[in-house]
């Protein structure tokens, strides 16, 4: 896949419209305002980047903050990310970060790929530990009468059931834990699956996940 048709820059305040009408556009407004999306620039703005394709039209969008360790004890994604504002949840010299977004144009492909990539290069240039997402389960409300969520999400030969999850796994991730009650969201019957891609330069002593 040809992700180098893109570029990421920072999000600055004048691109909040067209990040919103992306969002839109992918189903995901639900989840984000515009209001939301001011005071994440503000509070961390090169964790809001923005994936443009060759005519500069803004086709991405991945959001971020820092974060501590989550040693198990990730709550609900309203909690974590301070209900999408960032601004309680937001640890300056955190040593991971800790996504809550990733948004692709449906007509390009590749876009979301390359956001992450670009995320994943200032996480090891800045020497933080690792990339934390919060991912939704939004198969598992088709499953559910067949499987358990354990099941469901842990599935097969270390391959989850859930195609989201599984694309979060080809990038590498890992899941760390399954949370219940994470976001209001029928599609996964409420549930949240917390992953983790480590920095592959770091090893520090008694780090369980
Ligand atoms: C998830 C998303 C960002 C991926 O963007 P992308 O990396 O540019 O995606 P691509 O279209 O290049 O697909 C890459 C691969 O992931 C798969 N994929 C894409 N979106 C997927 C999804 N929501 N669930 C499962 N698999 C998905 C594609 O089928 C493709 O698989 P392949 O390599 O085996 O062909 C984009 O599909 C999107 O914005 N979806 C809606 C919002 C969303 O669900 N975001 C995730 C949680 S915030």
């Amino acid at each position: 896949m040809e992700i180098n048709r893109y570029r990421t820059r920072k999000a600055s305040f004048s691109d909040i419209e067209c990040i919103y009408e992306l969002e839109k556009c992918a189903g995901n407004e639900r989840a984000l305002s515009m209001g939301m999306l001011i005071v994440r620039i503000e509070t961390y703005p090169v964790g809001q980047l923005v994936g443009v394709d060759f005519s500069g039209n803004i086709v991405g969008y991945a959001g971020f903050f820092r974060t501590e360790r989550l040693n198990g004890n990730a709550g609900s994604w309203y909690d974590l990310t301070s209900y999408g504002y960032i601004h309680g949840a937001h640890r300056e010299n955190g040593s991971y970060m800790f996504g809550m977004n990733l948004t692709g144009h449906p007509e390009c492909p590749g876009v979301g790929l390359k956001l992450h990539a670009d995320a994943f290069k200032y996480m090891v240039a800045n020497n933080m530990e690792g990339i934390y997402f919060g991912s939704r389960v939004p198969g598992f409300s088709r499953a559910s009468t067949k499987y358990s969520i354990d099941q469901w999400v842990f599935g097969e030969n270390g391959m989850s059931l859930d195609p989201e999850i599984r694309y979060y796994q080809k990038i590498g991730y890992r899941i760390v834990n399954v949370i219940p009650d994470f976001l209001e969201d029928e599609e996964s019957c409420n549930y949240g699956v917390l992953m983790l891609l480590e920095n592959p330069g770091i090893c520090s002593p008694g780090r369980v996940n």
